[in-house]
This record gives C-alpha cells, sequence and structure tokens, in this order.
C-alpha cells in the first residue's frame, strides 16, 4: 500500500487571514449593544473535538439521524451519482464519518468518482483525507485548501467530472436567513448546470427533544460553547474566566431555531490583549454564540427555488427529524 494517496490543492493562504479576522470578528461582536460571537470560531482543535463528543451524545440526534438517512438511501444516492467521473465534494471536512456511508456505497456500485474534502483548515483537510485513504485504499482523494466557492469553481472550471457537493450535518443551520440565501445563491453559481447538491436540514419537531439536544446532560455543549471564550484566551491574549459565564440555550419560535448564549453571571470585564481592550459585561448579560435554525420541509423546497435548484430528492429519517435533500443546478 502507498503511503498516501491524496493529492492536494492550496488556493487559501490560511495562518495570518484567519487570526486578523478571528480578531476582527471578536471585535466587532463584542462590541453590538447585544453582544455576539460568530460559532465557526468555536470549532479549533479543542472545538472539533468537543463537536465530535456532542455526536455520541445520547440527546444529539441530528447526528444518529443522519447516520440512519445515508445508511437507507446510501445505495440509492450512489445509483444517482453513478455515470461518469464525479467529484464527490464535501464542504466542511470534518471527520468524514458520514461520509464513509456514502462512500462505501459509491465503491460497491462500481462508480468512478474523487472524494474530495474541502475547507479552509489545511489541517482539518490532512486529516479527513488521510482517515479516508487509511479506510480506502484505491479511494482517489483530492483535498482541498480552499473557500467553499472558490473550489467549487476551480473544480467545476477542470475537467468534464460532474460534481456533487455535501453539506451534511445541518450547518446550514447555522447561518442567519440572509446569509443562508446568500450561500445557496453562490453555491448555484459556483456549479455547472447538472451537477447536485446534498444538503442535511434538521427539521422543526417536538420542542423538548431540540432544546434536549443542546442541553446534555454531562455539560458538553456548554464547554463546546464556551470553548469560544477559551479559544480568545488562547489566541488572542484574553482573561476570560469561564465560570464566570454560564451556557443558556433555548427554542426560539419567531426564528425557528435554537438560539444559544453564554451568560455572565456578575457584573466583570475582560481584556484581550490583541486588541488592546477591555470589555465590560453587565450581570446577566448574554453574548449570543450560535443559531441552529430547523426547518419544515415547505421551507426547504422554497429555499431550493428561491435559489435555482431543482428538487431531485428528499431523504428522511423514520422519525422524520432530519432530512437530507438532494438538488440540482438548472
Ligand atoms: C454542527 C452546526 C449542525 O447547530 O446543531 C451542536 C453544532 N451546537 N451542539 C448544530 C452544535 C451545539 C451543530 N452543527
Amino acid at each position: 500500500m502507498k503511503q498516501s494517496q491524496a493529492v492536494y490543492e492550496n488556493l487559501y493562504d490560511e495562518a495570518e487571514t484567519m487570526r486578523n479576522q478571528f480578531a476582527e470578528d471578536v471585535l466587532n461582536g463584542l462590541s453590538l449593544p447585544r453582544k455576539r460571537l460568530p460559532c465557526k470560531y468555536i470549532y479549533d482543535n479543542v472545538g472539533t473535538e468537543l463537536f465530535s463528543r456532542i455526536m455520541t451524545l445520547r440527546e444529539y440526534y441530528p447526528a444518529r439521524c443522519e447516520a440512519e438517512i445515508l445508511e437507507t438511501y446510501g445505495k440509492y444516492l450512489a445509483e444517482k451519482f453513478k455515470e461518469g467521473p464525479v467529484n464527490l465534494i464535501e464542504l466542511g471536512a470534518g471527520d468524514g464519518r458520514k461520509t464513509r456511508i456514502l462512500i462505501e456505497d459509491l465503491i460497491n456500485a462500481g462508480s468512478t468518482f474523487t472524494y474530495v474534502p474541502l475547507d479552509i483548515s489545511q489541517a482539518a483537510v490532512h486529516e479527513c483525507a488521510n482517515q479516508l485513504c487509511l479506510s480506502f485504499p484505491e479511494l482517489q482523494v483530492k483535498g482541498m485548501v480552499s473557500d467553499y466557492f472558490d473550489g467549487l469553481k476551480w473544480l467545476s472550471r477542470q475537467d468534464q467530472s460532474k460534481n456533487v457537493a455535501l453539506f451534511l450535518g445541518s450547518t446550514i443551520g447555522n447561518f442567519s436567513p440572509r446569509n443562508r440565501r446568500k450561500f445557496l445563491n453562490k453555491l448555484r453559481r459556483s456549479l455547472n448546470p447538472g451537477d447536485m447538491v446534498l444538503i442535511g436540514f434538521d427539521l422543526v419537531k417536538d420542542i423538548d427533544v431540540m432544546v434536549r439536544a443542546y442541553n446534555d446532560s454531562q455539560g458538553i455543549t456548554a464547554q463546546f460553547n464556551k470553548n469560544i471564550l477559551a479559544r480568545i484566551n488562547r489566541e488572542l491574549g484574553g482573561t476570560f474566566k469561564l465560570d464566570g459565564f454560564r451556557y443558556f440555550s433555548t427554542w426560539d419560535a419567531i426564528s425557528g431555531g435554537i438560539q444559544s448564549f453564554l451568560v455572565s453571571k456578575k457584573s466583570q470585564k475582560a481584556h484581550i490583549e490583541s486588541l488592546s481592550k477591555t470589555f465590560e459585561f453587565e450581570s446577566w448579560e448574554a453574548i449570543h454564540t450560535e443559531s441552529s435554525h430547523k426547518f419544515t420541509l415547505p421551507q426547504i423546497r422554497k429555499m431550493a427555488s428561491d435559489s435555482g435548484f431543482e428538487i431531485a430528492g428528499q431523504y428522511l429519517d423514520s422519525r422524520h427529524y432530519f432530512a437530507d435533500c438532494l438538488w440540482q443546478v438548472v
């Protein structure tokens, strides 16, 4: 067996861009009258590890639901992607755990395809590519370190391969409605007619089920959210005391999502060295850390047509908690 059969394409200059952007976003977010921090910054190595633990929690149903969907419909999906060379592009490399199911089905269906983990984090892309190369020695892997849209555009201009972009796990639920619309439009424009996307949507359901998923009994989700403060401490020289904040998350029926916060338990200050700035928190003042929107099937269908996709399939788990939707660029 070869050491590593993965090839890489790097369209992104990571380190400096990232650090400056992080500092700038923290400054902007904590300067708002209602403080907020972008949830994407939760995912450094520590946060990614905590998220892996969340995915194994009894309360966190989305991970298991989506695995069930891919196990049930993987073979069927593989048949759809079979005719011809396909790039199976994973947006947000993650650990590729769910995609494995699909990859196995594609291999068994005898299709020619390249697996393309695409992420701006070089570490995540390499990790994901290496893991999959180990499990599937014959698999063609092309890791792409890039912004999603630059990466997709580059791929879709490369050759005649059909592109199938995976955006799983209901990551789309983290976007604001406006950013979600922008994302879907850009996604469609980065692809060629006939290309497809498979997007995971968490569906609206019993409120207790949704709320429990973000309030696990082991407090892992709390740690996960607090990691954004821990990361500010680590990377920007912050002085946040994590136990001075309480994690709080709730169902918001107006936005249709779980909204998560870190609430200051007392009046306190935190200094951030890289910003040469001190931020004040009143007692019970909240920092908004994450929105996890949930969707109805009609809302999902409308999103598809509003952003120029045609619905090619819709796959649900047995409890109808989660949907993986296959859309085609028209
Ligand atoms: C990975 C964004 C889908 O919002 O459900 C899990 C992240 N946050 N528990 C979600 C998360 C708290 C997760 N997504």
